[in-house]
């Protein structure tokens, strides 16, 4: 695998892919333990957002370095509905869905930086980090 790949993510199969193609680049970026499933399952939330309410889109995965420590960053796109109000998004609990709306907010407590920008129509990116230890 090369250092930075760019996966489509349209279907339940692709949540699979996209999970497992992290965890392997995560481990070449120096993490390890449980950050691998850390990251694996922040993966899975993001992308199962995408196919659920932006029918699809797309995942960036690639090293980073900063100094000594090496990271991995996920940068998920689509063009979706995009969401309108960010803040309620990111809050424990909140669903547009019939779910448990704790995909955003615990994606964004398991991974070293998490950054989502959004507008409503617009789709949404969400950018996070994990650093190896
Ligand atoms: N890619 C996206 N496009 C549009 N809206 C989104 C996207 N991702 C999340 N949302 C909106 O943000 C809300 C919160 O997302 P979050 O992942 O936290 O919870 P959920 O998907 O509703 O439930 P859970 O992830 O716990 O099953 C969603 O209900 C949806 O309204
Ligand atoms: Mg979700």
């Amino acid at each position: 695998m090369t250092d930075e790949t760019c996966l489509c993510v349209e279907r339940e199969a692709d949540v699979v892919m996209v999970r497992q193609r992290g965890r392997e680049l995560a481990a070449l970026a120096g993490i390890s333990g449980s950050d691998l499933t850390v990251v694996a399952t922040a993966i899975s939330e993001i992308a199962r957002n995408i196919i659920v309410y932006a029918d699809r889109g797309e995942i960036v995965l690639k090293i980073v370095t900063n100094g000594h420590r090496r990271g991995v960053v996920v940068i998920a796109t689509d063009q979706g509905p995009g969401i309108a109000d960010i803040d309620m998004a990111m809050r424990d609990g909140f669903s547009t869905g019939a779910s448990l709306g704790l995909g955003l907010p615990g994606a964004r407590r398991l991974m070293d930086e998490f950054e989502i920008v959004s507008e409503a129509g617009k789709g949404v990116t969400v950018t996070m980090i994990k650093w190896s230890r």
